[in-house]
């Protein structure tokens, strides 16, 4: 049998290289096509565990889903507004609507207790960041939303709770929260009382401004919540007027 001569060899080798080339690359564009599948498969699951604990928590009327949709609303555009990049709205839009699932750990009783709270019960519904962030916290890719519901409860001038962090200490996000969450809250209406006008909500968190609320993010919401309110209402499936 004749010996390949070197420019035989080289081009054998070459075309040897060139097929295990293209085998890889076949093999890699297979692979790359299965992590992106794998990759879909994963957030398809994440959102539906997020709006199973959204659903928990309209169950136990805990926060009805329309207050959770809308608070994702407000604070997307809120977010917006203070120039969040767009690859972290995610996480304010899971922190917005699940920063108090740890109230689900708080007994009915003294959640839903119609009388004045004990210094006791008070301590416990105030251990539900805490909880929260529990919970939020084992979700593959949610640490970052667990941290933000964590502070929700903080004020800007150290006064709130769990940690007791001040002004830009606190996550910005947590200060949106603290904020959208107060606003809404405000102009909700409830079977036992009519929400307050959207002009006397604002004032109230103005007379709040720079100790409980961050006078930025009030800033930058204030006028969302006159210009946008009917948007952000609709968008959760209600109307001013019918606000739940
Ligand atoms: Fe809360």
């Amino acid at each position: 049998m004749p010996l390949m001569t070197t420019a035989n060899q080289d081009a054998h080798a070459m075309s040897m290289i060139a097929g295990i080339g293209d085998l890889m690359s076949g093999q890699s564009a297979s692979l790359v096509l299965r992590i992106k599948e794998l990759e879909e498969q994963h957030l398809a699951f994440r959102n539906s565990l997020v709006c199973a604990f959204n659903q928990m928590l309209d169950l136990k009327d805990i926060n009805t889903g329309v207050h959770s949709t809308r608070l994702a609303e407000w604070a997307l555009r809120v977010a917006r507004k203070m120039d969040m990049p767009e690859e972290r709205l995610y996480q304010v839009e899971v922190a917005a609507l699940l920063h108090d699932i740890g109230k689900m750990g708080v007994p009915d009783a003294i959640l839903k207790k119609p009388g004045p709270l004990t210094p006791e019960e008070r301590a416990l519904i105030n251990r539900h960041p805490e909880y929260s962030w529990s919970i939020l916290r084992l979700f593959p890719g949610l640490e970052e939303a667990s941290l933000y519901a964590l502070h929700h409860h903080e004020s800007v001038d150290g006064t709130g709770y769990p940690a007791g962090l001040k002004g830009n200490d606190i996550p910005m996000v947590s200060r949106i929260i603290s904020v959208i969450d107060a606003f809404d809250a405000m102009v909700s209406n409830r079977c036992y009382r009519q929400g307050l006008p959207h002009s006397e909500a604002i004032a109230r968190l103005l007379r709040s401004s720079g100790t409980q609320f961050d006078p930025d993010i009030l800033q930058a919401f204030i006028p969302i919540a006159e210009q946008e309110a009917a948007d952000v209402f609709a968008a959760a499936g209600t109307s001013m007027s019918a606000a739940l």
